[in-house]
């Protein structure tokens, strides 16, 4: 990965920009903005991206079913938690998405793909890393729930040195995961996370859940086990914490 790298001072979002280049280029081309204009988050949220931060995206081609893209915003966490371990953090995974440092939120990640009905012809794996820059940047509603590495560390971290341990650990993940059961990776995504285990309300566009999530499933969702004893696969949801 990254062998061909596209770097930006500034675009609207990398996710989108990939996008439009990943029909015609190379599995592995990353994409780098250094400021974000329009950074998009899940469900259509703005996605604040000041100077500082990573804002990256990776086209991936994978020869997978369109409903196992899901694992790869698995994958991009795991890489993710290893880089933040290696400078001395102690980061979680939370379903399905979030990567966190003391209970907030460091890293989100958004997963797009283009696919025909059995074949994924690309996917868009974008990180979104608050590195170096202070919360005070960051809109009042989401100033409390999120952090940043500089705050956390009290220092600034070479940008280069950490988007390198980045595409290199997402590097051995991909291939792990194309070569290998997904299970390991399942394992290794319930060892890092504290959503298994938790008492969750899962909201989606359609309903509303509560339970306790109990493991991941081998497509990347997460399994809930309902207050009725029933259980449930959720692809896709806001997870909260109860
Ligand atoms: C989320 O937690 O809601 C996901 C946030 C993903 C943000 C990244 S930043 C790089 C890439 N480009 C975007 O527009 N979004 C993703």
């Amino acid at each position: 990965l990254g062998k061909d790298i596209q770097h930006f001072m500034e675009l609207e979002s990398t996710n989108d920009y990939a996008k439009t280049i990943a029909g015609d280029a190379k599995e592995g081309t990353v994409v780098v903005a250094e400021v974000q204009k329009k950074g998009r988050g899940r469900r259509g949220f703005d996605w604040v991206s000041p100077q500082g931060g990573i804002w990256m995206s990776i086209v991936l081609k994978p020869s997978i079913a369109p409903a196992d893209a899901s694992r790869l915003t698995l994958v991009g966490g795991l890489a993710v938690i290893d880089s933040l371990k290696a400078i001395g953090l102690n980061p979680s995974l939370k379903w399905p998405n979030d990567v966190l440092v003391n209970g907030k939120k460091i890293c989100g990640i958004l997963t797009e793909m283009e696919a025909e009905i059995d074949r994924v012809e690309y996917i868009v794996l974008g990180l979104g890393i608050n590195l170096n820059f202070n919360t005070d940047m960051l809109p009042k509603e989401i100033r409390d729930g999120s952090t940043t590495i500089s705050d956390e560390l009290g220092t600034y971290v070479g940008r280069l040195e950490f988007v390198h341990s980045l595409l290199y650990n997402l590097e051995q993940y991909y291939i792990h995961f194309k070569t290998q059961p997904f299970e390991e990776l399942m394992e290794r995504w319930i060892d890092s996370s504290d959503t298994i285990g938790r008492n969750v309300r899962i909201v989606t566009p359609s309903k509303m859940m509560k339970g306790r999530a109990i493991g991941i499933t081998p497509s990347g969702g997460l399994l809930l086990q309902k207050n009725d004893g029933s259980t449930e696969e959720i692809m896709s949801g806001r997870c909260i914490y109860i």
